[in-house]
């Protein structure tokens, strides 16, 4: 199908890499569509083990383009790094374009950021995300194609200098120069300049010529600014409507809706996390960090939040984005489990609800529960669903009823290929 859009159905870290890095095989052209470099999609295939930040995941796939969009605010520094270390793994990189229209995430949008939350923060990753796009609704941000025309930067430098200095001094951190920025700036242009493009050409002429694209959300819609637990969220749309705000084509020219699911919950940062859990069987899916697919931040390191399975969650979010297929990832991690709980809805106040409540009262809900038992097998070997023990099909199914999706993809490994359709 022409234009695809494969966004997060949870909190973040479904296994978004791994499947992008899997539908690369049929796709012409992969497009980051929103977030920066907050992101971590982790992709294990046979040139190895990457968690990419702001390349998006099917740079491996060698005959297909792979854009930083509009939509995304991307640190430079970040990108020229990342194409080393994938370079340094023999993988051809020629193909990694640049949207001009992407914002630049700047050395204080980062500062700014961790400054800010040493004064009361939500958990960011500290990585500048919220300051970049605060910038960019102040109109103070230069943008990638800035970087092919010193002396209009140049003006916008003069212009938006007080205003960065103003809020880099009411945090207390040391002013910049226009100096500052532009030896930033020349370094960025020689390195990246040649990989910027018109992005509304690129992606009006792939949809006329029938080519197939995939965007690549970041993180979720929990975790949208709009829609999700605000204020604990990030500061842009995790949607898949809005792969087409900020590419500029008709929202009814997106032909098909992936989410990804984890088949447990996990969560970094801050805000409510209904199921959370501190259950043995859940602490132990966590692991010690060692392995590519235990659950520690791909960005931050930190150690992830988990939790049972959260159908109203997946609920709202299908209703956000509307799945046409649904990914469900890591239940092989769930093979040794004697028992399986599901959230199949929420108590409040000694009151069963049926729809999404405020951030404030999602922090006092109540679970509710219903427990399926186990397959107590091994899944990884796994290819097609209908070969899955009963008990995992009954799960999927039970998935499926409550949220309202159709499970086309389980996740049986971290490997590229370890899935079963
Ligand atoms: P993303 O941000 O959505 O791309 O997800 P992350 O890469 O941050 O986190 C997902 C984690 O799960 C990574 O460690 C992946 O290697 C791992 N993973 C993805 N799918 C599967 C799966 O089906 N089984 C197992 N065991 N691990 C998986
Ligand atoms: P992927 O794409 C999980 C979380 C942070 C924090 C909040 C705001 O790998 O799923 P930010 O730095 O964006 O201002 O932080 O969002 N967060 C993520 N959590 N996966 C991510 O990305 C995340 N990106 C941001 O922990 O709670
Ligand atoms: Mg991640």
């Amino acid at each position: 199908m022409p234009v695809n859009v494969l966004v997060g159905s949870q909190w973040g870290d479904e296994g978004k890499g791994k499947m992008i890095d899997y539908l690369s095989n049929d796709m012409d052209l992969i497009v980051r569509f929103q977030g920066g470099d907050n992101a971590g999609h982790t992709v294990v295939n046979d040139k190895g083990v990457f968690k990419l930040h702001l390349i998006p995941s099917g740079i491996f796939k060698e005959d297909c383009i792979s854009l930083i969009g509009t939509g995304t605010v991307a640190n430079p520094d970040v990108i020229i790094k990342e194409l080393e270390e994938i370079q340094k793994a023999g993988v051809n990189t020629d193909n990694l374009k640049i949207s001009g229209k992407a914002q630049i995430l700047m050395p204080y949008h980062q500062v700014l950021d961790a400054l800010m939350e040493k004064k009361g923060g939500i958990g960011t990753t500290k990585r500048g995300i919220g300051v970049a796009y605060a910038f960019k609704d102040l109109r103070k941000n230069f943008r990638f194609e800035d970087l092919l025309d010193e002396e209009s930067l140049k003006d916008k430098i003069k212009n938006f200098l007080p205003s960065i200095n103003g809020f880099l001094k009411v945090y207390g951190a040391d002013e910049i120069t226009e100096e500052d920025i532009l030896s930033k700036t020349s370094e960025w242009s020689e390195k990246l300049k040649d990989r910027i493009v018109n992005q509304h050409e690129l992606i009006h002429d792939y949809i006329d010529n029938d080519k197939n694209i995939l965007f690549e959300g970041q993180l979720a819609a929990m975790k949208d600014i709009d829609l999700g637990i605000y204020p604990y969220v990030t500061s842009s749309n995790p949607v898949a409507a809005y792969a087409a705000v900020s590419s500029g084509f008709p929202a009814k020219q997106i032909d098909n809706v992936i989410g990804v699911a984890k088949a447990f919950s996990s969560a970094v940062g801050g805000g409510p996390f209904p199921t959370e859990s501190t259950d043995t069987e859940i602490d132990q899916l966590r692991g010690s960090g060692e392995k590519p697919d235990d659950e520690y931040g791909a960005r931050t390191g930190r150690s992830r939040r988990l939790g049972w399975f959260d159908a109203p969650i997946v609920k709202y979010t299908n209703e956000i984005n509307g799945y046409d297929e649904l990914a469900l990832c890591k239940l092989d991690k769930l093979d040794e489990l004697d028992k399986i709980k599901i959230c199949t809805g929420y108590r409040l106040d000694g009151k069963d609800i049926d729809y999404m409540p405020t951030t404030t009262e999602l922090e006092k809900v109540e679970p509710i529960y219903i427990e399926l038992p186990g397959w107590l097998e091994s899944t990884t070997d796994v290819r097609k669903i209908e070969d899955l023990p009963e008990n995992a099909k009954n799960y999927l199914k039970k998935i499926e009823e409550l949220t309202g999706a159709s499970i086309k993809y389980v996740g049986v490994g971290p490997g590229r290929d370890e899935i079963a359709i």
